[in-house]
């Protein structure tokens, strides 16, 4: 299983130091929550950000973009360099469109659905993601509760018929706890913000993670 930080929970008065935490950890991935205000009820960081985030990894960059009308910004956050772009099915009319458009960068196209939405709204789509992020807190903030639901969720996806070998990916209140339930479910990829940054050792939380 994928650890994938979030930058959302580190110290933005020395993004530097743990960018560098991170590089030197087993972490495969960043993970960069970006939230406009408008579809999830928080203003975090955008394109200046993950483009000084860029010069500093080389690791891969996940971007789960919670922002209304993403697809007037795909293009800028590809300019950026990010490896992943995520986008929300309910902030997407059109999503089999802004999917394509996503991968028409040569990069990976995920969606992310929230803790009410029901799988099967990716049925029609599944052939073209590369993951599939369920969201196991409402977007927004780091450091909220893990919504139990999310194992059943997760369980029907993993299983369902349709579903391709599609990463599955889980964001929101994962921690040393649940990590190994969420893995027996089916999570490829976990993301975590408070539980790594705020523990004591975050180093030794990610090998933690990684043991598990
Ligand atoms: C929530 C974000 C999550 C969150 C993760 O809107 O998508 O990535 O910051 O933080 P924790 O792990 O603290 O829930
Ligand atoms: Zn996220």
């Amino acid at each position: 299983m994928i650890i994938a930080p979030s930058l959302l929970s580190a110290n933005f008065l020395n993004l530097e130091k743990d960018i560098q935490m991170i590089n030197e950890s087993k972490a495969e991935w960043f993970h960069l929550d970006v939230i406009d205000g408008g579809f999830a009820p928080n203003i975090t960081f955008g394109i200046p950000v993950i483009e000084a985030v860029r010069k500093a990894t080389d690791k891969f960059l996940d971007a789960h973009l919670m922002i209304n009308h993403p697809e007037h910004m795909i293009e800028a956050f590809v300019k950026t360099g990010v490896d992943s772009i995520t986008v929300h099915y309910e902030a997407c009319t059109h999503l089999h469109r802004v999917i394509q458009q996503i991968k028409s960068y040569g990069i990976k196209a995920g969606v992310a659905l929230n803790p009410h939405t029901p799988i099967d709204v990716l049925e029609y789509v599944s052939k073209d993601l590369d993951m599939v992020l369920l969201m196991s807190v409402n977007p927004g903030f780091s450091g909220q509760k893990f919504i139990e639901t999310t194992y059943t969720k997760l369980q029907q996806l993993a299983g369902a018929k349709w579903m391709t070998n599609a990463l599955i990916q889980v964001d929101g209140g994962v921690s040393l706890e649940n990590a190994n339930g969420l893995k027996l479910s089916g999570a490829d990829v976990v993301v975590a913000g408070n539980a790594i940054f705020k523990s004591d050792n975050p180093l030794e939380t990610i090998n933690k993670l990684y043991g598990i």
